[in-house]
């Protein structure tokens, strides 16, 4: 007898039109079963995915304002004490907490839409940063 595996859901975590250059948006997953928050940025035209925590203390990015670039544009900035991330891999930038890294989640964007394709984890029912 044929066994019948169920079929996930597309995990759409928002349109693409929701993520601006340099911007980000908030999210909410369940990440190896815990509950966290999550944030995409795009940079230069591509959309990436992290945990919304900083190597620093256990804050989030953009805990204390809502812009997650620095005035350069070139880095993801922890708006608590400052430490520049490359937006692309996540690896810190500076001196102190060198050699980490912000938990980098595996997303796709296609058709319009910005998916989240990561195995540690799932999206929350009104995942969304509006919900
Ligand atoms: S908590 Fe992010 S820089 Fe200190």
């Amino acid at each position: 007898m044929e066994m019948s595996v169920p079929r996930r859901e597309p995990a759409v975590i928002c349109p693409s039109g929701s993520l601006s250059e340099r911007g980000s948006y908030g999210f909410k997953m369940l990440y190896r079963g815990e509950p966290r928050e999550a944030i995409l940025v795009r940079f230069r035209g591509n959309a990436y995915g992290y945990l919304n925590q900083c190597v620093h203390m256990p804050k989030a990015l953009d805990c204390e304002h809502c812009h997650v670039f620095d005035e350069t544009g070139e880095y993801i900035r922890c708006s608590m004490h400052g430490i520049i991330y490359d937006p692309v891999t996540g690896r810190c930038q500076s001196e102190i907490c060198s050699g980490k890294s912000l938990t980098l989640l595996k997303i796709a964007e296609r058709d319009g839409l910005i998916y989240l394709q990561d195995k540690r984890g799932r999206l929350t029912p009104n995942h969304g940063a509006d919900s």
